[in-house]
């Protein structure tokens, strides 16, 4: 049991569609995707769809109560960066939501925590609502470490933060060893990853950023095994990859938490 859950979270389940879906896939998906979820309301739904589909997702999703993200961002509102979106380009397609620090991101993009936390405080000050990716490699959990990488990992990522700005975050615990892999973490290692991460914000930004703090879990998250998983107290959604392409699939594990 968790001390924190006496507090009402509405769950959240976000498609992460990483560099998936062309502009034609994207508005197919969401045809098929709108009369799945109609009329579930008990839990948030975001799609994040490449730079490229956000215009044209936001457009098929028009008057629905399905939420649109970015992958990433830059943290500027502008400037000579080459290849990169600003903030606010965001927030003109209808962005409410921005994955950050995703472990692809900081893996193969070079992304550390001094960066991320800089487009943290960016999604912040333009009302962008941050999914921030944390979670440890497959040698650090064998050496026993994953407590540690994690606690690092916030300590940089929050750094500089309010704790009325941490009761609106979404933090995502992804070990990177169950991403793609098709190995999920059992639901009591999700569940002590989410804990952790709850109990590391009551301790540095007290209890009711704590208890307001949303924690998914993602990695290899399918139909089969998100109601468990999302059973846990301290998880309140999922960061889905791979599942989240197929319409009817995705459709499953969001219902999968509404009740
Ligand atoms: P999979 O669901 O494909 O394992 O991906 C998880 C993920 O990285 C979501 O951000």
């Amino acid at each position: 049991m968790s001390c924190y859950n006496e507090f009402v979270r509405v769950p959240i389940v976000a498609a992460n569609w990483k560099m998936h879906q062309t502009l034609a896939q994207a508005q197919n998906f969401v045809e098929r995707f709108r009369p799945l979820v109609r009329g579930v309301k008990s839990t948030e739904i975001v799609l994040a769809p490449p730079f490229t589909a956000l215009a044209a997702t936001q457009e098929a999703l028009r008057g629905s109560q399905i939420r649109l993200a970015a992958q990433n961002m830059h943290y500027a509102e502008q400037g000579a960066y080459t290849g990169e979106i600003s903030p606010p380009m965001l927030c003109e397609l209808g962005c409410e939501y921005v994955i950050l620090g995703h472990s692809e991101r900081r893996a193969q993009f070079g992304e550390g925590d001094a960066l991320i936390n800089r487009k943290l405080q960016s999604a912040y000050a333009h009302e962008l609502i941050s999914i921030l990716c944390v979670g440890e490699n497959l040698d650090q959990r064998e050496a026993g470490e994953t407590e540690q990488i994690l606690a690092r990992q916030l300590d940089t990522d929050l750094e500089g933060l309010s704790a009325e700005q941490i009761g609106r975050l979404v933090i995502a615990y992804e070990p990177i060893w169950a991403i793609g892999t098709g190995r999920t973490a059992s639901p009591q290692d999700a569940q002590a990853g989410a804990r952790f991460i709850r109990g590391q914000i009551a301790a540095r930004y007290g209890g009711r950023a704590a208890q307001a703090l949303r924690v998914q879990y993602g990695g290899s998250v399918k139909p089969g095994n998100a109601a468990v998983l999302l059973a846990q107290p301290d998880i309140d959604g999922a960061l889905v990859g791979g599942a989240s392409l197929d319409p009817q699939e995705f459709a499953q594990i969001v219902r999968a938490t509404a009740t």
